[in-house]
């Protein structure tokens, strides 16, 4: 609609964008300055404990340099009102005392239309609370007894006793409600075939549906009969009434929000009850729909970070699956979510009543980020014993992180997801070469006994005790440089994300360095490193004696650091190409059990230390694969030289 011009600026001068904003944040009288109009807070729209909230109450505007929300006075009402563009202006002309001109009869018509529907359900509100309350209503207050429902709570939640027949129709139509009105309002229904409107809910517990503003939109029925047809019922879709984009305790929710609660979403009504008595206040749910995209957007009003508790059982999963799928091309900075798995077989409502909220805290507290749900989604119940069923998963990943539209979301969920692939490939091949590839764990082609006197002897020739210390030294200069010289890490990238360290501290170091690979700043960077891996690893870093003499470590210097990474990516990477293929194909050939065992090891001993040497002078000869196996042509040479020897098959 249009306004008249100059309405808007009127507005914006009456206003103070303090006062507008003081009524939803506490000022940080510390950090505000109220004479310059100058005013900080916890932001409104993200949670924090520090004031990144800025409010200048002289241009009207604010900003938040936590979440970056920014905008003028009606954005804010918009924002945390929920409401359109027309009705954050209605809400603060009101309050500035300005008329709002009605230049758009057809919207005025429509507002008009939904205050009146909203009273109709107001009405039939009052009469089904009556009616709990009356002679009709003694199974229904005994079925709320029995399933332990407070008096105190049926206040809180207004709960009500739909009876059967028309009592509601003749009820509202003695207050002047006509049918017409109870059909729009979605408290009766009109059979298409012309016969009489009649009750929606009838011998129903009823539970009102309020949207964020409180107005009476719709309700929700149980059936108090296990054998009824639908056990809940929900009001039909009217002017009022839009299922995919209402939640059941909005407002509340979001008050409970406001004082800092994690917001829960639930499946159902009983369920947000219970929460909320048990202390979850900020509790939603989804209205008898999957949860849609736009009732993504509302939670995310009301809270960055939103726990979805799931029913511990097939069907639950399946819904956190859609939510995943749902969400992912939503993601923002500060936008994610959480899944809570409740026990097999219990919902909030049932783990409450057998547990206590205690339980239910527990169930919260373990709530699982989305991507760990992400990773269960394409991994559980599979076996990654071939290359093919690898890139299968490779690629299922890929594809299920495409929609992120977040380029910095995304490229955290490629690291994360990279990570717990490459655990999961290595996990199997460290507990045993054979079981990577032979279900059963080790009782493969040649059955388990073959390998067990070799282990010895296996160990020894593929990671002799120098070398392992040659590597952990290689290492501690690589993270050492990286640490020391930021930005390097960016153009290292898929070497460093390649790399297996061999001890904790190098994997604690190695992921901090990747996490902050985009660093800048050397102090940061550091602090952040450390913060992250621990003080302890990084001392122990900093203070072994290869690290403390390496030139680029003394002396950061971009190019000098290039080429000490390039040559120390190198050589860890040759041997460690060397000795994953090695790992793999040694049980076949020591099946083969040959005497010349021992000079053909003696063979692919050699054959890595020339390719080692021909790495480090050399390293586009690197062939990259994506699924860790990284050999060099020299390396994938000699070794397909020695296994064509001993197992011609194998050799090719
Ligand atoms: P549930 O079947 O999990 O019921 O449905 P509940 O919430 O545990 O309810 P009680 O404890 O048996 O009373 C979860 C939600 O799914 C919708 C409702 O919104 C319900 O709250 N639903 C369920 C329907 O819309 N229709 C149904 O027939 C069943
Ligand atoms: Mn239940």
């Amino acid at each position: 609609m249009s306004l008249p011009p100059g309405f808007l600026d009127e507005l914006r001068n009456r206003l103070s964008l303090t006062d507008v904003v003081g009524r939803k944040v506490m000022w940080d009288t510390r950090k505000s300055n109220p004479g310059k109009g100058d005013m900080w807070a916890p932001c409104p729209f993200h949670h924090e404990k520090s004031a990144s909230f800025h409010v200048n109450d002289k241009d009207g505007y604010y900003y938040c340099f936590g979440c970056h929300a920014k905008g003028d006075a009606i954005t804010f009402v918009r924002e945390t009102e929920n409401v359109g563009f027309m009705e954050a202006i209605e809400i603060l002309a009101q309050e500035a005392g300005m008329p709002v001109p009605k230049s758009d009869p057809k919207a005025q018509e429509k507002s008009d239309k939904r205050a009146e529907l909203a009273n109709v359900n107001e009405a039939a509100n009052r009469f089904f609370r009556l009616c709990l309350s009356q002679q009709g209503g003694t199974a229904a207050r005994a079925y709320l007894d029995k399933r332990g429902m407070k008096p105190e709570t049926r206040e809180r939640f207004e709960i009500g006793f739909a009876p059967s027949g028309n009592a509601l129709l003749r009820a509202l139509k003695d207050q002047g409600i006509s049918a017409e009105m109870a059909v729009e309002a979605g408290v009766a229904a009109k059979p298409d075939d012309g016969r009489e409107p009649y009750d929606f809910f009838r011998d129903r517990i009823v539970f009102p549906i309020r949207d964020a503003r409180g107005r009476l939109i719709s309700f929700g029925g149980r059936s108090m009969d296990p054998n009824a047809r639908a056990k809940y019922l929900n009001g039909p879709e009217r002017l009022l009434f839009d299922k995919g984009n209402a939640l059941y305790n909005h407002q509340e929710a979001r008050v409970a929000c406001g004082r800092g609660q994690t917001l829960v979403v639930a499946e159902g009504y009983m369920d947000v009850i219970a929460l909320a008595e048990a202390g979850f206040e900020a509790t939603v749910a989804p209205l008898g729909t999957a949860i849609t995209d736009r009732q993504l957007q509302l939670m995310w009003r009301m809270s960055s970070e939103p726990v979805i508790a799931l029913d511990g059982d097939k069907a639950g999963l399946r819904a956190a699956y859609r939510v995943i799928d749902l969400a992912m091309p939503l993601l923002e900075a500060g936008k994610g979510l959480r899944f809570a798995i409740l026990p097999e077989g219990q919902d909030p409502d049932e783990l409450i009543k057998a547990k206590g909220p205690e339980a239910m805290q527990e169930v919260l507290d373990g709530a699982l980020p989305m991507v760990a749900l992400l990773w269960r989604r394409e991994t559980e119940g599979k076996v990654f014993d071939s290359p093919e069923r690898r890139a299968a998963l490779d690629k299922s990943l890929r594809e299920t992180i495409r929609p992120i539209t977040d380029a910095s979301i995304k490229r955290h969920y490629g690291e994360i997801l990279n990570d717990m692939r490459r655990e999961l490939f290595r996990g199997k091949r460290e507990e045993s070469p054979r079981k990577a590839w032979t279900p059963g764990g080790g009782r493969g082609r040649f059955g388990k006994q073959a390998a067990v006197p070799t282990e010895g002897l296996k160990a020894s020739l593929i990671v002799s005790g120098d070398e392992a210390q040659a590597d952990l030294m290689r290492e501690a200069v690589v993270l050492a440089v990286l640490i020391a010289n930021p930005g390097m890490a960016m153009e290292f990238l898929s070497q460093l994300e390649a790399l297996t360290p061999r001890s904790e501290d190098h994997a604690a170091l190695l992921h901090a360095v990747l996490t902050h690979a985009e660093e800048e700043d050397a102090g940061v960077l550091r602090d952040n490193v450390s913060a992250m891996a621990g003080r302890g690893a990084l001392d122990r870093l900093m203070s072994h004696p290869h690290v403390q003499i390496a030139p680029p470590v003394r002396r950061p210097d971009r190019e000098v650091a290039q080429m000490c990474l390039t040559e120390e990516l190198a050589k860890l990477k040759a041997r460690r190409g060397y000795q994953a293929e090695l790992a793999e194909g040694l049980e076949d050939m020591l099946a083969a059990d040959d005497e010349k065992l021992t000079w053909r090891l003696r063979q692919a001993a050699e054959a890595r230390n020339r390719a080692t040497k021909a790495e480090a002078e050399d390293r586009t000869e690197f062939d990259i694969a994506e699924n860790g196996l990284e050999l060099s042509r020299d390396e994938r040479n000699a070794f397909r030289a020695l296994l064509s020897r001993i197992a011609p098959e194998r050799g090719k």
